[in-house]
This record gives structure tokens, sequence and C-alpha cells, in this order.
């Protein structure tokens, strides 16, 4: 039986909610956060400024912003549960994003009967790095780290996995890679946060299910298999013989094709100019020279075995470059992404609060009619 033309396959194209947070034009290629262009803010606002503007609609003035950064600080310790969960998965080797899912669970032991909305979201967002940063030193067979509250976001994050202070310009870009993936309209992630919080379920079951919508490779799971991608190419004179034998396969090219940008993703130039710093010199050099020859291939072969589809480089492509570049394990490519995005989770979870009304499309029957119930010993 085939299905009625009413469905819509992968729900495009449906408008299913209302937000304040992003616009995403994907026909003109354009990214607005909050009202405030894409380009104009990523590289601009620390990630702090940009959490604030997410949930409170404002920038935030010198002492908002203080305040603020200071409050999420205070919020980063995880119970000691949690870090015995962490030990746990880390014996069994299990994957970064599963242990994050699963530890992000645990996150209700730092929540309080008498947290507002806004508590459990800044509770949340601050745990986040912690979880990541603990977990990837514990598989590493090191001790994980205690977050250092004289720190940003974003430099204590870094500290966490390292034990080093980052430099001004692994902030920074740190900064502008977060602030780019913090939100981005009604991706699946943000979409699976918003359909669990509005059965006016919790915000720490909205973070684990958008975790879990997350981690898969065509949405969150992409930036790692294009990193490797590329180091599998190797060298130049590799890209077109690898490429057109992966899509003779059938294969998917990681960090290409949206469903809604059908031109260049903008976050893919704010992410390469951030990049761009770290691979001046020597083989990193070469690396981004590789990188934006294999890009040009993959566009090419991607008109050629896909004609009119328009697919083009997404913001995976050019996160893995700049979160290389800052120094970060393939590994750790879709936890920062997810550190990036609860940003925006929350943000969901708070508007889909507000609005109030169940989500719960419907869906058109196409299995068996007319049967009856035979007994067991009948069958
Ligand atoms: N490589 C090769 N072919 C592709 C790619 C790709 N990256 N993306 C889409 N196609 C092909 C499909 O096979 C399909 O071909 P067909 O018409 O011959 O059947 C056609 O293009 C349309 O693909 P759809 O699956 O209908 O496109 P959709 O909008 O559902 O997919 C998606 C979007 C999932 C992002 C897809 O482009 C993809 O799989 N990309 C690779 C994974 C990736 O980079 N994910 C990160 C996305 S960005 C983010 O989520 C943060």
């Amino acid at each position: 039986m085939t299905l009625q033309s009413s469905v819509f396959s992968g729900l495009q194209g449906v408008v299913a909610a209302e937000t304040r947070l992003s616009r995403v034009d994907g026909l003109a290629g354009e990214l607005v956060l909050a009202g405030y262009p894409l380009e104009e803010i990523a590289s601009h606002a620390v990630f702090e400024e940009m959490v604030f503007l997410l949930w409170h609609d404002r920038l935030p003035n010198r002492d908002d912003l203080s305040q603020f950064i200071a409050k999420l600080a205070l919020q980063r310790q995880l119970a000691p549960a949690t870090l015995e969960l962490l030990r746990a998965a880390a014996a069994k080797k299990i994957d970064a994003m599963d242990a994050l899912r699963m530890a992000a669970g645990t996150l209700s032991l730092n929540i309080e009967e008498a947290d507002d909305p806004i508590q459990i979201a800044l509770r949340a967002l601050a745990a986040l790095p912690t979880l990541v940063a603990a977990y990837w030193r514990l598989l590493q067979g090191k001790i994980p780290l205690e977050p250092r509250a004289d720190l940003t976001h974003a430099e204590n994050y870094l500290y966490m996995l390292s034990g080093i202070v980052p430099t001004t310009e692994q902030t920074r870009a740190l900064n502008t890679y977060l602030n780019t993936v913090c939100d981005h309209g009604l991706n699946a992630s943000t979409f699976t946060a918003r359909v669990i919080i509005s059965t006016r379920s919790d915000m720490i079951s909205a973070l684990v299910g958008a975790i879990g919508a997350l981690k898969g490779p065509l949405h969150g799971g992409a930036p790692g298999p294009a990193l490797d991608m590329v180091f599998e190419i190797g060298t130049p004179e590799n890209a077109l013989p690898v490429i057109e034998a992966m899509l003779a396969r059938g294969d998917r090219l990681m960090g290409f094709g949206h469903r809604v940008y059908k031109v260049r993703d903008p976050r893919a130039d704010v992410l390469n100019e951030a990049a761009q710093r770290f691979f001046t010199a020597g083989e990193q050099a070469e690396l981004y020279q590789l990188v934006r020859h294999v890009e040009q291939v993959a566009l090419a072969l991607l008109e050629k075995h896909k004609p009119g589809r328009n697919l083009q480089t997404n913001v995976e492509f050019f996160t893995a470059l700049l979160l290389h570049g800052i120094g970060l394990p393939s590994d750790l490519f879709t936890p920062t992404f997810a550190i990036g995005r609860t940003a925006g989770w929350m943000a969901h979870c708070l508007e889909q609060q507000a609005e109030g009304r169940l989500i719960r499309p419907e869906s058109t029957y196409s299995g068996a009619v007319g049967r009856h119930w035979v007994e067991l010993n009948q069958r």
C-alpha cells in the first residue's frame, strides 16, 4: 500500500513551531540568531553573552554579563554518582556521546526542587563541559580536573580537558564555534527536545533526548567522519579517486548536504575564517590546503553524481577543521557540538513551556487490514 500524498516524509517543509531564537533562510544561505546576523555576532560575543541573548532576548550589559558568567561558573560541579557512572563507562570504553547521554540523565541530581526553568537550564549548561572533559580524561586513564570558577565557559572546558589554560586564540575560536552552533531553527535534536518538553516532561529528559538525536551521523555526528575522510584521502591527488569511489558505492559524504540549505551553509564560512589562523605554517598549512581541495572535488563530484540536489558544504565540514585547529581530538567533535547546542535546546524548552501545546502529529496507516485473531495452536 502506498502512503497518501499528504505525508510529509521527514516532515520536510512542515512548520511545527514558532520561535524567536533563530531564523534559517535555506535559499539565501542566511542564519540570524535572535535578530543578529551570524557573521556579525559569532566572532564578537563570548559564549555566555550569546546564551544570555537566547534566554533573555537581549544582549547583557556589563553587570548582567559578569553576574551570568559567575553564576554559570558556580554550577559546574558533578554529583559523585555522575562521576561513578563516567568511571564505569570509561572502563568499558563507551563512545563519548553515549557516555554523555548516560551521564546527562544524572544531572537531575544537580536540580533542586525550588529551581525555576532558567536555573535548571543554567545547571545543565554549566555541567555539560565538566561531563565531557571528565569522561575524556577518564578514558585516557587520567584523573578528572576540578572546574575553575575564574575561567569562562570556553576557557574552562579546554582547561578541564588538558590541564592547560588555553591561549586567547584558542578561546576566541571556541567561542566562535559555540556561538555558531548554539541554535539552528527546528533541527532534529531541538525538535526532539521540544517534543519531550511539550508533554510537560522535565528539561533534563529533553536534554537527554536531544543528545541522543544529535549523535547520529546525519545530524551532529558528521564532523569526526568528515575529518577521517580528509586524512584517509591524504594527498590532493587522491581526492578525486577516493571520493569518486565513495559516491559510486552510494556512500554519503559527511559534511555535505543539508535539509534546509540549498546554497552554502553560512556557518561553514564563519568557521572556515575562524580556523584559518591555526593553519598558517608547515604541516598544518598543508592540511588546510588539502581540506579546501577535498571540498572543491567533493562539490564537483556531488554535482556530477547527484545533479540538481544542490548539495553544498555544511557546518560540519569546517567544524572538523576548526576543532582540530583548536587541538580537540575528533572523538570530542560531537560532544563539543552538544555543549554549544545545549544553549539552544534549553532556550527552546523555555519557549515550548511558554507555548504549552502538546506536539502530537498524526500518521497515515499503511499496514494490513481485515485480519482476524487466530489461536496460537492454529498458526
Ligand atoms: N553525500 C552524497 N549524497 C547525498 C548527501 C551526501 N552528503 N546528502 C544527500 N545526498 C543525496 C541523497 O542520497 C539523495 O539522493 P537521491 O535523490 O538520489 O536519493 C539526495 O541527495 C537527497 O538526499 P536526502 O536524504 O533526501 O536529503 P535530506 O534533506 O534528507 O538530507 C542530510 C540532509 C541528512 C544532511 C544529508 O545531506 C546527509 O546525509 N549529509 C551527510 C551527513 C552530514 O553532513 N550531516 C550533517 C548535517 S548538518 C547538521 O545536522 C548540523
